[in-house]
C-alpha cells in the first residue's frame, strides 16, 4: 500500500478542462457566495472580481497549472489568511455548498470529480477556524506564524528532492 494517488495529479489541471474549466468552477461557486448571507458580508471588496481571480489563480496552480498565483501573492499561507475570517462549520458548510454546485457544474468523469471533491473537502475542514459564535474571535495572529506556515501545500507536485 502507499499513498501514491490513483491518478496523476499533475496532468490533473488538463484533464479537468485546463483554465476554462477553473473559470468555471469559480464563477459558479461565487454566484453561490454573492447571494449567501453568512459568506457574502466576509468578502472585503465590493466586486468579488478580484477575489475570483486569487481563488482560480491558487486552484489552476494547485492542480499543476500556471503558477502565476505565487508570482502575485508570495506562498498561499492559506490558513493564516483566513484568520482575519470567522470560518466556523457554517462558513465551511456553505463554502462547500457552493463549491459543490461549481463542481457539479463541470460534469467531469467520476474519479477526477472524486479527486477534486476530496481535496476540496479536506482543506475547507482545515480552514475552519473557530466554533466560537459569530462576533467572537477568530484573532488575527491568534496562531504562531509556524503553525500558519504549516498550512495548506502549495501545489500536489510532489519537491523534485522530496524522499
Ligand atoms: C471553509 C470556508 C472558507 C471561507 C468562509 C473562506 C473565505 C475567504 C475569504 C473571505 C477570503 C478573502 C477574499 C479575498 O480577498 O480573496 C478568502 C480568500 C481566499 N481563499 Fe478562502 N475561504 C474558505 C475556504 C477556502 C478553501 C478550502 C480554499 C482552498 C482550497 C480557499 C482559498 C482561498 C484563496 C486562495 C484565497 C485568496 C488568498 C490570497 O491570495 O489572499 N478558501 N477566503
Amino acid at each position: 500500500m502507499t499513498d501514491e494517488p490513483a491518478i496523476d495529479p499533475a496532468s490533473m489541471y488538463e484533464q479537468m478542462g485546463g483554465h476554462a474549466a477553473f473559470v468555471r468552477l469559480v464563477d459558479v461557486f461565487y454566484a453561490g457566495v454573492a447571494g449567501d448571507d453568512v459568506l457574502r458580508p466576509m468578502y472585503p471588496e465590493e466586486d468579488l472580481g478580484p477575489a475570483k481571480e486569487r481563488l482560480t489563480g491558487f486552484l489552476e496552480q494547485y492542480w499543476g497549472g500556471p503558477t502565476a498565483y505565487s508570482r502575485e501573492r508570495g506562498h498561499p499561507r492559506l490558513r493564516m489568511r483566513h484568520m482575519p475570517f470567522h470560518v466556523d462549520p457554517e462558513a465551511r458548510d456553505r463554502w462547500l455548498l457552493h463549491m459543490r454546485a461549481g463542481v457539479d457544474a463541470l460534469a467531469l468523469p467520476p474519479l477526477l470529480e472524486a479527486t477534486l471533491w476530496d481535496y476540496l473537502e479536506r482543506a475547507a475542514h482545515a480552514m475552519v477556524n473557530t466554533f466560537e459564535p459569530r462576533g467572537i474571535g477568530p484573532q488575527s495572529g491568534g496562531r504562531d506564524d509556524a503553525a500558519a506556515a504549516a498550512s495548506l501545500p502549495l501545489t500536489i507536485r510532489r519537491a523534485p528532492d522530496a524522499p
